[in-house]
């Protein structure tokens, strides 16, 4: 199988000066969602790959991605100058494991992402299966400032599609807003805001958590989430957490 297969970027949606969004047109092979496959540019003669998640759900006509730029890497700062009509690498075959196939039966599911950490469970959201499969759904995204809590349209239409089923938990560290639980993801795991704020218990008997964004983030909260008795799932020894880090 071919290492890279050429798409083209049909639209960038810059959210922030920071923060980007990528629709593509490529033909890779099916993907499920929450996974990322690779984006690649040619810099200095060889092509620079690095893995993103896919923000859209199986079936969509375009792949879309969001993606902040790292100002000192090498490449997102320039997937965030690509225009309408540049030619774009992608790894033909997505990979990972932060999708519902590797979820075993719950309750309740908790999506817990920071900054473009919530692009895979767009994915997911957007997709029939969560609503098949879970009683309620909550999606905790944290950022530094408002102006990061993107892709609240999609949400908005989440929220109308399920309200009774789903909660939407937009989090602050850096600056106060009424909407929003003011900190970081740990912190309201540990002294109960989170699940104040979505009205359901955190527990093993009732909860699957997937976190993805931060390794820091991830490590304090799988601490968190451990005081409560949850524990990462792994195949062969049943838990109620999936992660994916992002570096
Ligand atoms: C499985 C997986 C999925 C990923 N999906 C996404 C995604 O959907 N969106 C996305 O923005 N990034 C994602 N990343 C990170 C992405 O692959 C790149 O590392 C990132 O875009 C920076 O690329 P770069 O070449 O400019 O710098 P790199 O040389 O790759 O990274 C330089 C440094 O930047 C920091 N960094 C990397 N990624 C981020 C980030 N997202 N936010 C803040 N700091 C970061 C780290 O400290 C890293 O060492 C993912 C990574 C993995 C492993
Ligand atoms: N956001 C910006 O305005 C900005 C501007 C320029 C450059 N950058 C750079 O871009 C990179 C990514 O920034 P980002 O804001 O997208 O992502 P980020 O640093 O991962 O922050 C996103 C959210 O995660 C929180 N977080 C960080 N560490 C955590 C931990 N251990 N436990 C729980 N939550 C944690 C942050 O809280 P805290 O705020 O408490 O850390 C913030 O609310 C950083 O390297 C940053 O230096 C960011």
């Amino acid at each position: 199988m071919a290492q890279w297969v050429e798409g083209r970027v049909i639209e960038r949606i810059d959210w922030t000066p920071r923060l980007h969004s990528l629709c593509i047109e490529a033909a890779i092979e099916p993907f499920k969602a929450g996974q990322f496959t690779k984006l690649g540019l040619e810099i200095g003669g060889e092509i620079v790959g690095r893995p993103y998640s896919i923000v859209s759900a199986p079936g969509e006509p375009l792949l879309e991605f969001y993606f902040s730029t790292v100002p000192e890497g090498p490449l997102s700062p320039r997937l965030a100058q690509l225009d309408a009509g540049s030619p774009i690498q992608l790894a033909p075959k997505a990979n990972g494991f932060l999708v519902l196939d590797e979820v075993p039966p719950s309750i309740h599911l908790w999506l817990l992402a920071t900054g473009t950490g919530i692009g895979p469970f767009l994915s997911i959201l957007k997709t029939a299966e969560p609503w098949q499969r879970f009683q309620r759904v909550v999606l905790v995204h944290a950022a530094r400032a408002a102006e990061e809590l993107t892709y609240r349209r999609a949400i908005a239409r989440l929220l109308e599609a399920e309200p009774k089923r789903f909660s939407y938990l937009p989090m602050l560290s850096r600056e106060p807003a009424d909407y929003a639980l003011a900190g970081r993801i740990p912190a309201a795991i540990a002294d109960g805001r989170l699940e104040a704020r979505a009205g359901l218990a955190l527990e093993p008997a009732l909860a699957h958590v997937m976190l993805c964004g931060n390794p820091a983030m991830i490590e304090d909260a799988l601490a968190a989430l451990a005081a409560r008795g949850m524990r990462k799932h792994r195949r062969k020894e049943p838990g109620q957490i999936s992660i994916e880090t992002y570096w």
